[in-house]
C-alpha cells in the first residue's frame, strides 16, 4: 500500500496493536479530572464550527510522508472540487511540518512544506470545502514529550502566524493520535501552551484535540481542555479492527487473516491458515466471528454503536463537541463488505449527531477510485445515501 520508513512502520505496529484493544465498557460516568471543566453554552464558536465538519475525507498518505518518499497518492485542484461534488463539507490533511523544521531554538519551517500546504488549504477553501489541518506521526513527541515541546509549540507558532489571516473554516488540529510516552495526562498542558501559542495571532480559529491512546474513544476521559470555547474534541474508531485491517502489513501480527465480512457471522465460517500462528485472543475472535448470532457478533455495528454513544454522552457532559477524524476499512475487504461497513459506521455517527472523517480519499482506504474516475463500489450510497 506504502512504503514506510522503519519508524513509521514501527509507528503503525504499535498503533493498531493498541487501536485493536476494547476500550472496555461504553456506558459514560462523568469521570474526568476535576479540573476539566464543563462548558454550557451549547451556541459557542465550537458548536457553530462543528456544522461545518460533518462530513469529511482525509487526504491520507500525502502531505505527512517523509521528504524523499512517495506514498503514490497525488492532489490536484480538481481532487477537492470532486469531493465537494461527492458530497464531502470538509478534508482533514495530514501534515508531516517537523520533517521539515531547522534546527533549535527557532525550529523554522521551509518555505517549501507552506507552499505545498497553501496549494490544498486554498483550493480546498475555493471547492468550498472547510479544511483541518493537523500535525502528523510526530514521532518525537509521541517518545520523549518533554525533550520535543519546544518544536511543538514553535511549529505552531508558525502554522497560526501564516494562517492568521486565513477564512474561519480552515481549522488546526494539534497532533495526529498521540501515544506512547504522549498520553492523554501529559499531553493535556502541552496541548494547553499549543492553545495558547495559536490564541496570540488567531483569536477565532477553530482548534482540534485528540485524547492519548492514538485518539481512542476511552482516552476522554483523561483530557482536561482549558475553558476555551472555540475547541471541538476528535477521536479516532478502527473497530472491528480486524476486519477493517484485514491484510494491513504495518499493522502489527494480528490482522493477517483476510475474508472477514461485515458483518458476521459468514455463511460458510472463516478456516484460518495455521501457519499463521495467530494469537489465542484473534483465534477467540474469528470464531466468535464464526458463530455469535448479528445481534450479538464481534463484526457488526456492536463494535462502534457504543462507542460512538459514549461520545454523545461525553460531549453532552462536558459541552465540548466530538467529531470522529479517523474511520475506515482497507481495500483487502470485499467491496460489498466495505461498503456496508461505510454505511453502518456513518449512520451510527449521524445517529449520535457526531462528525466524521473517512481514511480516506485515494490511498489503501480509498474512496475515490482514480484509475476509473468514480467512487469505490458502493461508497458513495454508504456515506450520502438514506
Ligand atoms: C495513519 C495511516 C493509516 C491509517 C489506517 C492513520 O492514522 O496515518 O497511515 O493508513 O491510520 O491504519
Amino acid at each position: 500500500m506504502k512504503k514506510c520508513s522503519t519508524i513509521i512502520a514501527a509507528v503503525m505496529l504499535g498503533c493498531c496493536g493498541l487501536r485493536a484493544q476494547a476500550d472496555g465498557d461504553d456506558s459514560f460516568v462523568p469521570a474526568n479530572p476535576p479540573q476539566m471543566q464543563r462548558l454550557t453554552n451549547f451556541d459557542s464558536p465550537a458548536w457553530r464550527a462543528a456544522g461545518h465538519f460533518l462530513r469529511g475525507v482525509n487526504l491520507g498518505n500525502y502531505l505527512e510522508v517523509p521528504p524523499g518518499q512517495s506514498w503514490r497518492v497525488t492532489a490536484s485542484a480538481g481532487d477537492f472540487a470532486l469531493m465537494r461534488a461527492q458530497g464531502f463539507d470538509h478534508v482533514r490533511v495530514p501534515v508531516g511540518w517537523h520533517h521539515y523544521a531547522g534546527p533549535a531554538p527557532d525550529f523554522a519551517l521551509s518555505p517549501e512544506i507552506f507552499s505545498r500546504v497553501d496549494f490544498v488549504v486554498t483550493n480546498a477553501l475555493d471547492a468550498g470545502l472547510s479544511v483541518i489541518i493537523n500535525i502528523h506521526h510526530f514521532d518525537e513527541l509521541d517518545q520523549n514529550p518533554a525533550a520535543a515541546t519546544a518544536e511543538f509549540l514553535k511549529i505552531w507558532g508558525q502554522i497560526a502566524a501564516h494562517y492568521a489571516k486565513f477564512p474561519q473554516r480552515l481549522a488546526f488540529e494539534l497532533d495526529n493520535e498521540p501515544h506512547a510516552n504522549a498520553t492523554t495526562a501529559v499531553m493535556n498542558p502541552i496541548d494547553a501552551r499549543a492553545i495558547a501559542e495559536i490564541r496570540a495571532t488567531n483569536p477565532h480559529r477553530t482548534i482540534f484535540v485528540e485524547p492519548g491512546g492514538w485518539g481512542s474513544i476511552g482516552e476522554l476521559k483523561h483530557l482536561v481542555l482549558p475553558p476555551d470555547d472555540n475547541v471541538i474534541v476528535s477521536a479516532h474508531c478502527y473497530d472491528p479492527f480486524y476486519f477493517t485491517h484485514q491484510g494491513a502489513t504495518w499493522a502489527g501480527p494480528d490482522p493477517k487473516v483476510t475474508g472477514i465480512q461485515f458483518p458476521g457471522p459468514p455463511k460458510k465460517p472463516l478456516v484460518p491458515d495455521p501457519s499463521l500462528k495467530l494469537h489465542p485472543w484473534v483465534l477467540d475472535w474469528i470464531h466468535r466471528y464464526n458463530t455469535l448470532p448479528a445481534d450479538k457478533n464481534p463484526c457488526s455495528p456492536l463494535a462502534f454503536e457504543g462507542k460512538l454513544k459514549y461520545c454523545r454522552a461525553w460531549s453532552d457532559y462536558y459541552g465540548r463537541p466530538v467529531h470522529i477524524g479517523e474511520f475506515g476499512c482497507f481495500t483487502t475487504a470485499d467491496p460489498a463488505s466495505r461498503a456496508r461497513f461505510y454505511g453502518a459506521f456513518r449512520r451510527a455517527a449521524e445517529q449520535e449527531r457526531l462528525g466524521w472523517a473517512i481514511w480516506d480519499w485515494n490511498a489503501g482506504f480509498r474512496y475515490w477510485d482514480r484509475q476509473n474516475h468514480r467512487p469505490m463500489p458502493g461508497l458513495r450510497e454508504a456515506l450520502f445515501g438514506k
